[in-house]
């Protein structure tokens, strides 16, 4: 197959990890016979600083013309601190989103087995997790109109939904349960808010369209409860916007860190894929940051074109890398020197040789090939 990438490594960490997940993506295209191509663009902080706008038109433009984006991260302290700014990097990202239409953002959650004693969270609590959270990621609070009194002292942001915007997710969702564990539970605020209202009423009735699929409701503040009480309770979330984004930063947590959430943002026309989690930029350059939410985002761009086995080298190259220890240190108890780089390296190196037993755990110490 023949893809062209669009590649945005954005600001903090998101250039080093996204170098793995493009170093993934090139071994694959090896063992698989596939071309890839890879084109990078600015967005961001990096862009704001090179062209004044978080989201150049270039950018824009390129991501309009290639099949998938693969993204890296946003954002940085110098706009974090500061109200004030008016040009900030979250928008080149929320641009992004709005522009393609990339109306469904996907965020799988599970409690890999190597990382259980990871989590904060008891293991029994956490073991068997398996969840697909379906956030809706263009419309709600986000975008809704936005004010800022005259005398700057009352501020309202608007969360409005229309029944298509609620109906195009759900029916992704309903699909995804069909082919995981037949459930799905929309999180909302219906006893408050009249948009949540309108949320459960529209998933009602698209939930008779599947009738094998059992429909669950909860109330955020319950749902952020359940989701550290009894994450096993769940199979496929359905959520607004801001709800997901905060549900899915909660549920990182089951799996031992958030560097190991990747997320795919879909519409009928464009995909991008990135990782959940943010520019981090404390660690920038440092090598520490983890680079498997986003080669399991790469590992998402495969399965969005329907290249399963490719899919799922990557994803069975990470659970190596887990198992042997082959890790950054937010998730790595056993060595403290493993870097972003070399995670990628040993990652990339056992998807081109993924039956190979004999590893040389020194070589990854001495920065050298990690199979011998
Ligand atoms: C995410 C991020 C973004 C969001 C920010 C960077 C705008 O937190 O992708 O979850 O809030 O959607
Ligand atoms: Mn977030």
């Amino acid at each position: 197959m023949k893809l062209n990438i669009a590649v945005l490594p954005g600001d903090g960490i998101g250039p080093e990890v996204t170098d793995q997940a493009v170093k993934a993506l090139k071994a694959i295209a090896i063992e698989f016979d596939h071309s890839f191509t890879f084109t990078y663009a600015p967005v961001g902080a990096v862009a704001i600083d090179e062209t004044g706008d978080p989201l150049p038109e270039q950018t824009l433009d390129l991501c309009k013309t290639t099949d998938a984006i693969l993204f890296g991260a946003i954002g940085d302290p110098k706009y974090d601190n500061n109200p004030s700014a008016t040009i900030r990097p979250e928008q080149g990202l929320l641009k992004l989103r709005k522009s393609l239409q990339l109306f469904a953002n996907i965020r799988p959650v599970k409690a890999y087995s190597q990382l259980l004693e990871k989590s904060p969270l008891k293991e029994h609590i956490i073991k068997g997790t398996d969840i697909s959270i379906y956030r809706e990621l263009t419309g709600g609070i986000y975008f809704g109109e936005k004010y800022l009194s005259d005398d700057k002292n009352t501020a309202s942001d608007l969360c409005e939904y229309s029944r298509l915007e609620i109906e195009r997710i759900s029916h992704l969702a309903f699909k995804a349960a069909q082919s995981r564990s037949f459930n799905v539970t929309l999180i909302d605020k219906a006893n408050v808010l009249e948009s949540s209202r309108l949320w459960r009423k529209v998933v009602n009735d698209v939930a008779k369209e599947y009738q094998d699929v059992t429909l669950e409701f909860l109330f955020v503040d319950n749902a952020a409860m359940q989701m550290i009480l009894n994450p096993k309770q769940f199979d496929v979330i359905l959520t607004e916007n801001m709800f997901g984004d905060i549900i899915s930063d909660e549920a990182s947590v089951i799996g031992g860190s958030i560097g190991l959430l990747a997320s795919a943002s879909v519409g009928d026309k464009y995909a991008m894929f990135e990782p959940i989690h943010g520019s981090y930029p404390q660690a920038k350059g440092k090598g520490i940051a983890n680079p498997i939410a986003s080669i399991l985002s790469a590992a998402m761009l495969l399965e969005h074109f329907n290249l399963q086995s490719e899919a799922n080298r990557i994803k069975n190259a990470v659970e190596k890398s887990l198992k042997l220890h082959i890790t950054t240190p937010d998730i790595n108890a056993k060595y403290d020197n493993v870097t972003t780089g070399k995670v990628g390296d040993f990652i990339e190196d056992f998807i081109s040789n993924p039956n190979e037993t004999n590893l040389n755990f020194t070589n990854i110490h001495l920065g050298q090939s990690t199979i011998i």
